[in-house]
């Protein structure tokens, strides 16, 4: 059969722009679009995608599920997934699972039985069981951002271990000795990645961690830093720096040092992750470390329409790296760590 792979190497243009003059979604040159119109002519190409789909008893529509709607960081990783699949005619649903593994279960089946053509999904947690059955039956699932090791399916994720290093390796050469960190509740295979890196830096530099100064019950919101700093900042040997699992709790910490006017970074340093679009204008400015969000989309997307049009490659585990993102929330500690009131 013809694909529109076919259609693009006859007429010399990439498949986007073929896609671009059938579905008539951009402006393509004459020229072009005439090469292209006389390759689907000469190679029969059916590109009636809604009738070829419904052959194959499928849509033109792709599942995107993600923990938490709200949270910027999986706005930007949606924005790469919906630009690959915009050129390949294809449409994004997206599903808030607001981090419930049920709900993620009740979308799963619904995408399914919509005969969504298949499904980028973000884990609540751990969902290998669900997953694996419908990629048993063929159905094309891929995971991004936050690994699932015991599913058998193409994922694509951030380097966490080594981004984590990175962050507390920048505290210790700023001079920080008494880091904090607030982690999460959450048993995420991101979270131990992190937690992994945190933990290597810190022995590395010959430092403990201080038990006072790890906050488990983070759940990457906001109000969760706030309580952690609460928790750090009330002992009789407050930390210097705070690492928090991300931005979000991160700004939850900044708010903390306003209402209690402490001085970001002249009496504490604060350092996030994810790099969310919105941490370079936090007073002070974040310093994180930035995830590549958009590329984390764009390149799950293209492996699930592979995936759709047939590829049976081997699977795929992909990691991008991550990069420290040094702004003004961080700096040396004060020689003579100011007694905070709180
Ligand atoms: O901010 C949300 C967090 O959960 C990010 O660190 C990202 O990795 C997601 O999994």
């Amino acid at each position: 059969m013809t694909t529109i792979k076919d259609v693009a190497e006859k007429a010399h243009v990439s498949i986007a722009t073929v896609s671009r003059v059938l579905n008539n979604t951009r402006y393509v040159s004459p020229e072009i679009a005439v090469r292209v119109h006389q390759a689907v002519e000469e190679l029969h190409y059916e590109h009636n995608a809604l009738a070829r789909n419904l052959r194959r008893n499928q849509s033109l529509t792709l599942g995107v599920i993600i923990p938490d709607s709200n949270n910027p960081f999986f706005a930007e990783v949606t924005r790469g997934v919906e630009d690959a699949c915009f050129d390949q005619g294809y449409v994004v649903v997206l599903c808030n699972t607001s981090e419930s593994t049920e709900k993620a279960a009740s979308y799963l089946t619904t995408l399914y039985q919509h005969r969504a053509a298949g499904i980028i999904i973000v884990s609540p947690g751990d969902m290998t069981d669900e997953l694996q059955a419908y990629l048993d039956k063929g159905y094309p699932i891929v995971v991004v951002d936050r690994p699932l090791p015991r599913v058998a399916a193409d994922m694509v994720v951030s380097d966490n271990y080594g981004g984590a290093r990175m962050a507390v390796q920048h505290l210790v050469e700023l001079g920080h000795k008494r880091i904090a960190f607030i982690i999460n509740q959450e048993p995420l295979e991101t979270v131990k990645s992190r937690w992994q890196g945190a933990q290597d830096a810190m022995s590395e530099a010959g430092l403990p961690i201080d038990p006072d100064l790890i906050y488990h019950q983070g759940d990457f919101l906001p109000d969760s830093g706030y309580k952690a700093a609460h928790q750090f900042l009330r002992l009789s040997t407050p930390p210097s720096a705070i690492f928090a699992f991300n931005d979000l709790m991160a700004f939850g910490v900044l708010s903390f040092a306003y209402d209690r006017h402490i001085r970001i970074p002249e009496d504490l340093s604060i350092i996030g992750f994810d790099d969310i679009a919105i941490s370079a204008y936090a007073v002070p400015s974040l310093t994180t470390i930035a995830q590549p969000k958009y590329e984390l989309g764009q390149k799950v997307a293209e492996i699930l329409l592979k995936r759709i049009q047939g590829d049976d490659a081997p699977i795929l585990h992909l990691t991008l790296p991550t990069e420290l993102i040094v702004r003004k929330s961080t700096a040396a500690p004060a020689r003579l760590l100011r007694n905070i009131k709180i």
